[in-house]
């Protein structure tokens, strides 16, 4: 038998022995302008298949998700699946010029990955300038055929999608900001699943509705697609159930009010188990920064009990915007599901010790320039005073894998050039510490190495809650609290046993967070603030973590149809 003949055997017998628990999904995106009315105006936005939000696709684990990517919009875009570990897919990652050069108007891009080792809720969104305002849906994997969940079954399950909307082209937008160096305009609304809700003008036919019926049980996969807020989200009269967390099980934590981050996914239990009748639910605004405008309107839809004959629903309680006690209630009570599907120990030997700074700065306005800026400056952000820029020319991937220097820097500090006093607010104005350099540094690891990064906020212009996301690993999250860390007391409260899993972690405003992970696949992983507005600013940097020693930690080469840039 020839080798190539005995090759092809093996392949296709390979192929059947997965196929009978793995199937592959295919869907593809036509991503076009779409004109939409709400809040008293038309507007023309950028959206995939003509709707907002766009396709939610629904895998189990195993399977392989295959999505045609076809740009007829006016604007270069890429899709990032966010939460999806990519093992040795980095190609389909998504982060414009990170892991590809952006598909440009009028052509297309594959992606192809496998959805292993996760369950739960995650979501995939435009990762290229502020498309993903409106370029955003919902990515639902459920358990393999013949497994469960480990809560109890749920007669019915519903996405909830919660979104910002600007009556503008948000394009312009973050043009209009990136040229003067100012802050972009607030949005003018949030949306559940698209729909503003009636406390908006002409929005009263825009409420997001969602029928129940009496004693059942339905499991809410909420997910907070906005750009810029952290939001609080209630049901009137009813509790909720958290069961996951990023697509990661928890311990189930009861509660009557869900606090979520911008990237971050929360899959709560609720059961109708009030008297018959309509009651809101709705979403509003958790904004931390003392002093920092933001979009202060409710979102709201109706959840409505079958025969309720209500003429008013009734409107939950909502905490107040600056509400942080409440914030950090939910977020340091919720714990993994230590022992369930998926669960990953938490590692104890640690390779590398990352202390990195976050927080907002200046860059000078330039020129004879006028800026709108604190002291005429531009905004800018950093980690570790480094102010991450993206690369022009070539993406980081392609850079790391045909070994193209010039790219990006590999000397990503592990702790700060100064040490200061983080969250004190008599540092906020000090022109010493606000001017970061501009850089595209990167920390570079070895494979499988344990990573542990103390996530340290600073008072610089403003303190503020910014949700960290590492993409390509989940990391559990050991520890948070207020004011600066203490390496000799807080490692006490280190939670090893069932800390929870996350992609996406809300660091305490004026605080810290102590997170771990395995960086156990090879690639270029973006970490970036997930408040939209911080990423061109620079709140950000990369891990590039090297090929292992065998092909199966060695990254493969890319698809044929990667963008060019
Ligand atoms: Cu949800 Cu880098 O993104």
């Amino acid at each position: 038998m020839s080798r190539l003949l005995f090759l092809l055997l093996c392949a296709s017998a390979l192929l059947a022995s997965s196929m009978a628990s793995a199937a592959i999904v295919e869907h593809s995106f036509h991503v076009k302008n779409l004109t939409l009315r709400r809040l008293c105006s038309e507007q023309v936005i950028t959206a995939v298949n003509g709707s907002l939000p766009g396709p939610t696709l629904r895998v189990r684990e195993g399977d392989t998700l295959v999505v045609h990517v076809f740009n007829e919009s006016p604007y270069n875009i890429t899709i990032h699946w966010h939460g999806i570990f990519q093992k040795l897919s980095g190609w389909a990652d998504g982060p414009n010029m990170v892991t590809q050069c952006p598909i440009i108007p009028g052509s297309s891009y594959t992606y192809r990955f496998k959805v292993i080792k996760q369950e739960g809720t995650l979501w995939w969104h435009a990762h290229v300038s502020t498309l993903r305002a409106t370029v955003y849906g919902a990515l639902i994997i459920r358990p393999r055929s013949g497994h469960s969940y480990p809560f109890p079954k749920p007669d019915k399950e519903v996405p909830i999608l919660l979104g910002e909307w600007w009556n503008a082209n948000v394009i312009d937008v973050e043009n209009q900001a990136l040229a003067t160096g100012g802050a972009p305009n607030n949005s003018n609304a949030y949306t559940i699943n698209g729909r503003p809700g009636d406390l908006y003008p002409c929005s009263q036919n825009q409420t997001y509705t969602l029928k129940v019926e009496n004693g059942k049980t339905y499991l809410l996969r909420i997910i907070n697609a906005a750009l810029n807020n952290q939001l609080f989200f209630k049901i009137a009269n009813h509790k909720m159930t958290v069961v996951s967390i990023d697509a990661s099980y928890t311990q189930p934590y009861i509660t009557d009010v869900v606090v979520t981050g911008p990237g971050m996914t929360t899959d709560v239990l609720i059961t109708a188990d009030q008297p018959v009748g309509s009651y809101y639910m709705a979403a509003s605004p958790y904004a931390s920064a003392p002093g920092v405008p933001f979009d202060n309107t409710t979102t709201r839809g109706i959840l409505i009990y079958e025969g309720s004959t209500a003429p008013t629903p009734i409107m939950p309680l909502m905490p107040a915007t600056n509400d942080t006690p409440t914030a950090h209630k939910f977020y340091s009570n919720l714990t993994g599901l230590a022992g369930g599907p998926h669960w990953v120990p938490v590692p104890r030997q640690i390779d590398e010790h990352m202390f990195v700074t976050v927080g907002v700065g200046l860059a000078p306005c330039g020129g004879n320039a006028t800026c709108p800026g604190p002291f005429g400056q531009r905004f800018s952000a950093s980690m570790n005073n480094e102010s991450f820029q993206l690369p022009t020319g070539l993406s980081m991937l392609q850079a790391f894998f045909f070994n193209v220097s010039g790219v990006y820097t590999p000397n990503f500090p592990d702790a700060p050039p100064v040490k200061f006093d983080y969250t004190n607010a008599n540092i906020s104005s000090d022109l010493s510490l606000l001017f970061t350099p501009k850089s595209t540094s990167v920390k570079v690891l070895k494979y499988n190495a344990t990573v542990q990064i103390v996530l340290q906020n600073t008072a610089l212009l403003a303190v503020e809650n910014h949700p960290i996301h590492i993409h390509g690993f989940n990391f559990h999250v050991l520890a948070q609290g207020f004011g600066n860390y203490d390496p000799v007391n807080d490692p006490k409260n280190f939670n090893l046993v069932n800390p929870p899993v996350r992609n996406t972690i809300g660091v305490p405003v004026g605080g810290w967070a102590v997170i771990r992970f395995t960086a156990n696949n090879p690639g270029v992983w973006f970490m970036h603030c997930h408040l939209d507005v911080h990423l061109p600013w620079g709140l950000a940097t990369a891990f590039v973590v090297q090929n292992g020693p065998t092909p199966g930690s060695t990254l493969p080469p890319p698809p044929a149809d990667l963008p060019k840039c």
